[in-house]
């Protein structure tokens, strides 16, 4: 069976850089203390022009440029999103127009910061179905517009960018094995709210505002335990270790959480790729920003097991293995 590979990979991240220092002047907070308690040094903020679609299709392009693939043989694009552009209509449609993937159909998925994951499962059972389908799948936010900026809880933790791949069949490369999990029973404990209803009988009175909310500290834990499961499940389905791992690339939320997840599977730092201290949490872009990064500085060779593993809001958890 083929399954989903990749064929090229680009990102795009906002021109505005937004420092530890600046956010000293916004809330009472500081560089030491972010960086102690996240590893975040910066973090990009979009500005008009570079709206959610906007910098999902510039990923695109580039990806696209690098796949040597035209936007009219894409026949499925994914965005992968908890801040779109609109409600409606999706941010993947807006993207189709953008670089005129006419024959495309086009969707969002929204499992927050597992987006990515939950869309490349997606994508390599299409594959499974019709190996040379190409797929764009790309993770979007624009995640500045959602946060409350006067909450320093939340407002030093997440930036803006988009990351794409390309995707068809191949016998030899790609996803190899996926496990997905969600918990819906614990929505609260990170959550944005939908904007206020304009119908009177649905609006309701206890609203904070369309922010992002979240319990830290319950946040962190629930990541280190629930990433760690889905590893290991993963590594004895498929009958492997930590050491036939090339390279481990995780959702980028925080380098304690990294560094304590990594320590609990004793995989060695120097096998994580970390940006967050340059991007902050991009949700569900976070993944594919780092994989372009690593493929445009050729950081695997051909046959390497790469490992990529994500949380976020609703909880969604998982862990995903790729050859090279
Ligand atoms: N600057 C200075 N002080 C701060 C700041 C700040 N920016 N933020 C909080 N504090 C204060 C708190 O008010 C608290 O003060 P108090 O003791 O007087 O009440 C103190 O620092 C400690 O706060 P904690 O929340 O206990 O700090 P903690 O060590 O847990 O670190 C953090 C907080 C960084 C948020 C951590 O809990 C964390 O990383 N959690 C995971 C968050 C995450 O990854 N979220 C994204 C999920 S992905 C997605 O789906 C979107």
């Amino acid at each position: 069976m083929k399954h989903a590979a990749l064929l090229g990979t680009g990102s795009c991240l906002p021109q505005k850089v937004l420092t530890n220092n600046d956010l000293e002047k916004i809330v009472e907070t500081s560089d030491e203390w972010i960086t102690s308690r996240t590893g975040i040094h910066t973090r990009r903020i979009a500005s008009r022009g570079e709206e959610n679609f906007r910098l999902a299709a510039r990923a695109a392009e580039k990806a696209l440029e690098m796949a040597d693939t035209r936007a009219t043989e894409i026949e499925l694009i994914i965005v992968a999103t908890f801040s779109p552009h609109m409600m409606m209509p999706s941010t993947a449609c807006f993207v189709q127009a953008e670089i005129g993937a006419e024959n495309a159909f086009a969707y969002d998925v929204n499992a927050a910061c597992s987006g990515f994951l939950y869309g490349l499962d997606l994508a390599d059972k299409y594959i499974a179905a019709r190996p040379d389908m190409k797929i764009l799948l790309i993770g979007s936010e624009t995640l500045s517009a959602h946060v409350d900026w006067s909450d320093r809880n939340t407002c030093i933790l997440f930036g803006d960018g988009a990351g794409a791949v390309v995707l068809s069949g191949s016998d030899s490369r790609g996803v190899q094995a996926s496990k997905l999990y969600s918990d819906g029973r614990l929505w609260n404990l990170l959550y944005m709210d939908s904007p206020e209803s304009l119908n009177p009988d649905l609006v309701q009175k206890d609203r904070q505002g369309c922010h992002i909310q979240m319990s830290g500290r319950d946040v962190f834990k629930f990541a280190v335990r629930s990433m760690e499961d889905a590893v290991k499940k993963l590594l004895t389905q498929e009958n492997l270790t930590v050491d036939d791992l090339a390279l481990v690339i995780p959702h980028q939320a925080n380098v304690r959480i990294l560094n304590k997840l990594m320590e609990r599977l004793g995989i060695p730092v120097d096998k994580v790729y970390i940006n967050v201290d340059r991007y902050g949490n991009t949700s569900a872009a976070s993944i594919p920003i780092a994989l372009d990064e690593v493929n445009r500085q050729n950081g695997l060779q051909p046959g390497d097991t790469v490992l990529f593993c994500s949380f976020g809001g609703g909880f969604t958890w998982g862990a995903l293995l790729m050859k090279w």
